[in-house]
């Protein structure tokens, strides 16, 4: 089924710079143009000079043609820092954890890149991308699997279920999402 899901970059990916890319891709047309503009933009506050650009060129990119492209339109992305309250209704299931204090501090350590993709059975399709929680266990060619060895900083978060993809994507773009929106890329492929 079609379906959206809410994708984060933590802030260790994004303070390592595996959202960020000062070339385009090849593998995107001109209409990636606009998006790297309007992202760029967006991120004026915090990285002046960063162009978004979704761990290029070695996973999501290469992966590109077939999933974000053609399965996948990306349908939200904004650069955001978020504060203590947002972080623990965001991981509020896990409030009772040993881990939650450490978690939050995490996440509120630096900007994270929020977005929303939308695509058919995106919701298990993202998580297969991202991998397994715990880096120890995620497989290479993940992104966890490739860049991340601590399960504290584990570089993205994916939804884990439609559900929670719901609740998500209203907390973090209560704005709505909308491909018209200047933050937002529209991609050329439709299915
Ligand atoms: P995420 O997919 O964002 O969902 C919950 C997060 O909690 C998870 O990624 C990890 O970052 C974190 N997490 C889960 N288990 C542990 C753990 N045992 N120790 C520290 N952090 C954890």
């Amino acid at each position: 089924a079609m379906e959206q899901t809410f994708i984060m970059i933590k802030p260790d990916g994004v303070q390592r710079g595996l959202v960020c890319s000062p070339f385009p891709s090849p593998l995107i047309s001109s209409s990636f143009a606009s998006f790297i503009h309007s992202s760029a933009l967006h991120c004026v506050k915090i990285l002046p000079t960063t162009i978004l650009f979704l761990f290029s060129p070695s996973t999501l990119e290469k992966k590109g043609e077939i999933f974000l492209v053609i399965f996948v339109r990306r349908s939200g992305l904004k650069l955001v820092g978020v504060e203590r309250s947002f972080a623990e209704k965001h991981y509020a299931d896990l409030s009772a954890k040993p881990f939650f204090g450490s978690l939050v501090e995490y996440i509120i350590s630096g900007p994270v890149v929020a977005m929303v993709w939308t695509g058919k059975n995106v919701v298990v399709t993202g998580r297969k991308i991202i991998g397994a929680t715990n880096p120890a266990e995620s497989a290479p060619g993940t992104i966890r699997g490739d860049y991340a060895i601590e399960i504290g900083r584990n570089v993205i978060h994916g939804s884990d279920s439609v559900e929670s993809a719901r609740k998500e994507i209203a907390l973090w773009f209560p704005e709505g999402i909308s491909e018209w929106q200047s933050n937002l890329h529209p991609w050329i492929y439709e299915l």
